[in-house]
């Protein structure tokens, strides 16, 4: 089947209460990984990709490989902007085939956003492509936020149905205590359930989105410092709060940093075991297989979309 844009999977996900797994990609490897964990558990996929993402890949090959990965599976699989940082590189993903697009422009303030994410819907519509929008902050450790500071960057439930009502974004990102990378907690995880419970309560047919909602899995984290790493006192999103949240009103869940973490474990493990070894395939075949691993769990056992393609 071609690529779908994310609009009957999202419609799917918030009547089924499953979540749609994000992926980010900027090679073969991990294209392959993911599409073929996707196609195993038949669930549908977003493929995503940021502007660093394209600027290393180039846009030419990114859609070739999933071009390829569209004629080996039977899934439903979007092409996705991660984090569009203004209209122009989301008109030229737009006028290059990606069936979805994030604007994000959350770094602005509420009108500044608005009309921002109101000229990349009207382009994109025209061209029958889907508009995630982003209203919010997502504040990771290392931003330091105190407690008072910490109402004004969650997403604030009214304004999420005025934003949605006046730029006719198809996709919601929210800020509910997620954060990028590997370090988004101190202490113990917490995610405010009660906003995302409020902001479905006031939009329930606009699909949510998570993003920095990689668990940063203990194990992969262990095994890229057991062999040569430093990643001390890493900690992400729980397995548990990101089942409650696709079960809950999110349709879609991102995820970069456990694929980066999958794949560098995968390889430094070889480069530790056999120093001799300098074949490409000797350390990629493992990492592939340690994202597809990866992904698969997440399909299965967290986001509840297996047998929902
Ligand atoms: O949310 C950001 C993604 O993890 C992409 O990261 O901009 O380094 O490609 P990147
Ligand atoms: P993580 O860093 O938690 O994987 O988040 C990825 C993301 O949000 C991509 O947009
Ligand atoms: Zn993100």
């Amino acid at each position: 089947m071609p690529l779908v844009t994310t609009k009957e999977m999202f419609e799917k996900s918030m009547k089924e209460h499953f979540a749609v797994g994000a992926f980010n990609v900027n090679n073969m490897e991990i294209i392959q990984g993911i599409v073929d964990a996707a196609a195993k558990e038949n669930s549908p996929v977003i493929l995503q990709a940021s502007s660093g993402a394209i600027k290393y890949a180039r846009i030419p090959y990114l859609r070739k490989m999933i071009e390829a990965a569209l004629e080996e599976h039977d899934i439903p699989i979007a092409l996705h902007l991660d984090h569009g940082p203004d209209f122009e590189t989301c008109k030229m993903c737009i006028d290059n085939g990606f069936t979805s697009v994030m604007i994000d422009g959350s770094k602005y303030d509420f009108e500044e956003n608005i009309s921002l994410t109101k000229k990349v819907v009207d382009y994109a519509h025209a061209h029958g492509v889907v508009v995630e929008a982003e209203l919010g902050k997502l504040a990771g450790i290392e931003d330091d936020v105190n407690v008072s500071e910490e109402d004004a960057i969650y997403t604030d439930p009214e304004q999420a149905k005025e934003f949605v009502e006046r730029t006719g974004c198809d996709s919601l990102a929210i800020a509910i205590g997620t954060s990028h990378g590997a370090y988004k907690f101190k202490g113990e995880a917490k995610l405010r359930f009660d906003i995302l419970a409020k902001i479905k309560e006031l939009i329930p047919n606009t699909p949510i989105v998570l993003h920095g909602a990689s668990t940063v899995i203990p194990e992969l984290v262990e095994k890229c410092n057991k062999y040569g790493g430093n990643i001390p006192g890493a900690k992400g999103v729980p397995d548990e709060m990101l089942r409650e949240a696709s079960l809950s009103g999110v349709s879609k869940i991102n995820v970069d940093t456990d694929l980066r973490l999958a794949m560098t474990g995968a390889i430094r493990e070889v480069f530790a075991e056999d120093p001799s070894a300098f074949d490409p395939r000797k350390y990629l075949t493992p990492a592939r297989a340690k994202i597809e691993e990866t992904v698969a769990h997440k399909i299965k056992d967290v986001f509840c979309s297996s047998n929902k393609a």
